[in-house]
């Protein structure tokens, strides 16, 4: 009798150790096995891939619903378009003219209080042109403004290329009104030279609500069928 207590004792005894032998494994294995530090790694990249995915996907859709925005702005048929133009010799004027045309916009030039002679605009020569474009802060006058800019939704702007950026008196122009909310497609022409950071340059004049379509350089003599196919590029947008 003595003997099978002792059996059931001892059995009793296993069973319990085997018990408490599981949970202390469990509890290793849930701090430090390799295994649950991978789970933990997945989880974290999965976590991670998700929080950037969202974020990628957050930057993306910002993108896309800044583009349609934009497109939107571009394309609406009851936004309201201004084609503004300076040109001191008459080449970056009939592009304006096209452009107006084929948008069925406004146009206004952009004139000089004081006109440029040959000789302000006889370039390398220190005339009044080279002067204004060494001189960051030059402000040419304007005759003259456009009386209700707020109607505008989309302002076209060309300008010549001064030694590689807008003439100062455009500067004039985008400080003289408030274009927050408006769309900007800018266009020069040169006698080589890109558009380059003119149209940058002059974008940081503008609030940042301003939208700045990607500027494009015409040469002289560019036809009317060229600035058509650019603006019909421009509403695909
Ligand atoms: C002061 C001045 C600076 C110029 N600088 C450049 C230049 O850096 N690069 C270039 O290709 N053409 C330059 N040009 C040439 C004009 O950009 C080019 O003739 C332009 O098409 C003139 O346009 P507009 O007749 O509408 O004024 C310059 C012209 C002037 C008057």
């Amino acid at each position: 009798m003595k003997k099978q207590i002792c059996m059931v004792l001892s059995l009793l005894l296993l069973f319990i150790m085997e018990g408490c032998g599981n949970r202390v494994a469990e509890g290793g294995q849930g701090n430090i096995s390799p295994e649950s530090e991978a789970q933990t790694e997945r989880r974290q990249n999965i976590n991670h891939k998700g929080a950037s995915a969202e974020t990628e996907d957050g930057e993306l859709s910002e993108a896309v619903s800044g583009r349609s925005q934009k497109a939107e702005q571009q394309t609406d048929m009851d936004d309201k378009i201004l084609v503004v133009y300076f040109s001191a010799t008459g080449t970056t004027k009939p592009l304006a003219e096209y452009a107006a045309e084929i948008l069925n916009a406004d146009i206004y030039e952009i004139v000089p209080e004081e006109p440029y002679t040959e000789a302000d605009l006889a370039y390398y020569t220190n005339c009044r042109a080279d002067q204004e474009q060494n001189d960051p802060s030059a402000r040419p006058e304007i005759s003259g403004s456009v009386e209700n800019m707020e109607d505008y939704d989309i302002i076209v702007l060309g300008y010549p290329i001064w030694h590689g950026q807008a003439p100062r008196i455009i500067s004039t122009f985008l400080e003289s009104y408030d274009f927050s909310g408006k769309t900007v497609i800018p266009f020069c022409t040169s006698h080589s030279s890109g558009i380059g950071s003119s149209a940058d340059n002059l974008h940081s004049l503008c609030p940042d609500s301003t939208v700045w379509a990607e500027g494009r350089r015409f040469e002289a003599e560019t036809s009317r069928s060229t600035i058509e196919e650019w603006l019909d590029r421009m509403n695909q947008i």
